[in-house]
């Protein structure tokens, strides 16, 4: 893309942490403290990933188990993260899945803002926290360090909104940008089969504008788009760069971390998914006969 048809973003970010240290419950304060109500039109669909809008600007949420939906995008070479929120108990401290955290995001070359959460809690001790990441290279900008550090409280709903204002300062220093006027192309962040609706899959749109009706590959998969919903269930007729959506009209469930991208027409999808299809089948001749 040149540079002239590229546009802002908003920025995409993925919760990490600990087990229990707080990931679902700082996903739902955020959510529930800057999604309408009434916008969803009855009742809120689910799709695995929102955005909100503060005064500041916008932020898109993956809401998915974090570790296991990076590592899967990253095996496929998906990168759809742009910043990490490392959450770290207060009580608790720097754990196994804090470190794997940490490895998967330096590993990715992702940037963490780190939430210190149940800072409410008798025997909170954020400074403790810091210490132990600053251990891990994670230093704070108070101690020479670049990492931006919250306290919040996901339970009392303290230093929310301070948290998404540094994610978002955090976001402009890296300029993310997308060109909107290009054919869509975008990853699974997840997918099922939904009995009345045959397979549906959130995708997130990182360039381009995808509309009902375009024909697209994804993975060994392909399909035409039949409808696009957003994270309030509410029917679009398309979707631009950042927009976590949900997409009906895929011929079979592909897999998180597949590569959706739009193409000329049916016919293209078909030729491409078959042709993906018989390479599988011959890697897995291939292995069976070794
Ligand atoms: P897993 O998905 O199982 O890894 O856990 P999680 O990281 O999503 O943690 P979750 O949000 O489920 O919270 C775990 C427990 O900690 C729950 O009982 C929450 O109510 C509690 N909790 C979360 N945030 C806070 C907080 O800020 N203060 C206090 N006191 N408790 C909290
Ligand atoms: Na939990
Ligand atoms: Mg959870």
């Amino acid at each position: 893309d040149k540079e002239e048809d590229l546009r802002p973003r908003p920025p995409v970010v993925t919760i990490m942490g600990h087990v229990d240290h707080g990931k679902t419950s700082l996903l739902d304060v955020i959510r529930k403290s800057h999604i309408t109500s009434g916008e969803a039109g009855g009742i809120t669909q689910h799709i695995g990933a929102y955005h909100v809008t503060t005064p500041r600007g916008e932020i898109v949420f993956l809401d998915t188990p974090g570790h296991e939906a990076f590592t899967a995008m990253r095996a496929r070479g998906a990168q759809v993260t742009d910043l990490v929120i490392l959450v770290v108990a207060a009580d608790d401290g720097v754990m196994d899945q804090t470190r794997e955290a940490i490895n998967h995001s330096k590993a990715a070359g992702v940037p963490i803002v780190v939430a210190v959460n149940k800072i409410d809690k008798e025997g909170a001790d954020p400074d403790r926290v810091k210490r132990e990441l600053a251990e891990h290279g994670l230093v704070p900008e108070e101690w020479g360090g670049d990492t931006i550090f919250a306290n919040v409280s996901a339970k009392k709903k303290i230093g929310i909104d301070e948290l998404l204002e540094l994610v978002l300062l955090q976001a402009e220093v890296l300029e993310l940008k997308a060109n909107p006027n290009r054919r869509g192309v975008g990853h699974i962040v997840e997918a099922r089969l939904d009995k009345g609706r045959g397979a549906v899959a959130t995708v997130l749109i990182q360039a381009g504008t995808i509309h009902k009706g375009d024909a697209f590959t994804c993975g060994l998969h392909a399909g035409k788009i039949r409808a696009i919903l957003n994270d309030q269930g509410k029917m679009l007729k398309e979707a631009g760069p950042a927009m976590p959506v949900e997409v009906q009209g895929f011929d079979g469930v592909p897999d998180a971390g597949d590569e959706f991208v739009v193409v000329a027409d049916e016919k293209v999808a078909r030729k491409i998914s078959d042709s993906r299809k018989g390479k599988q089948r011959e890697k897995e001749l291939a292995k069976e006969t070794k």
